[in-house]
């Protein structure tokens, strides 16, 4: 059993996690209308993904008897402008989600919840990764993406890493 304050605090995280794949669905639609398909399909995997971290922790909180609270999901803004734009809001918005998720393993610690402590393990890593992936296409998209061939050679990357990540879907 956890804590009603931990449990309010996770399903907080929750309606992150799926705010976080409707934001990527929104960048994954203004992709695909950018004819920016590898994008599109990335933005789509990283949809799968948020998704998943969300039930994830759903299923967490129901292991635990606890209450699982749905609130509002904000709108993801409608337009963001360039795929650099893009990648810029995408890694401003996982540093976000980083701290989120610190705070919670700060408040398990805290409250000396062992079994959050090692369950939010997962994300911490997962963060890790996530912003060094996000990174690490920015450095590419500054490089190369003001040249077209450059934005070709990314996007077509961005297709490449979207299969991998086992998800990958165009908008139809
Ligand atoms: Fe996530
Ligand atoms: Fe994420």
């Amino acid at each position: 059993m956890i804590s009603t304050a931990m449990a309010e605090k996770i399903s907080n995280q929750i309606n992150r996690e799926f705010y976080s794949a409707y934001l990527y669905l929104a960048l994954s639609t203004e992709a695909d209308n950018a004819n920016l398909r590898g994008a599109a399909e990335w933005f789509m995997a990283k949809y799968h993904e948020e998704s998943a971290h969300g039930l994830k922790m759903v299923r967490y909180l129901l292991d635990q008897g606890a209450e699982v609270t749905h609130g509002a999901i904000t709108a993801p803004p409608s337009q963001t402008g360039s795929l650099l734009a893009m990648f810029e809001r995408t890694l401003e918005h996982e540093q976000q989600v980083t701290a989120a998720i610190h705070d919670i393993v700060d408040q398990a610690l805290s409250e000396k919840d062992h079994a959050t402590n090692i369950f939010m393990h997962w994300f911490v890593t997962e963060q890790i990764e996530e912003e060094a992936t996000v990174s690490d296409i920015l450095g590419r998209l500054r490089l190369f993406g003001d040249r077209s061939e450059g934005l070709l050679m990314i996007d077509n990357e961005l297709a490449a890493a979207a299969k991998s990540m086992g998800q990958g879907e165009s908008v139809a």
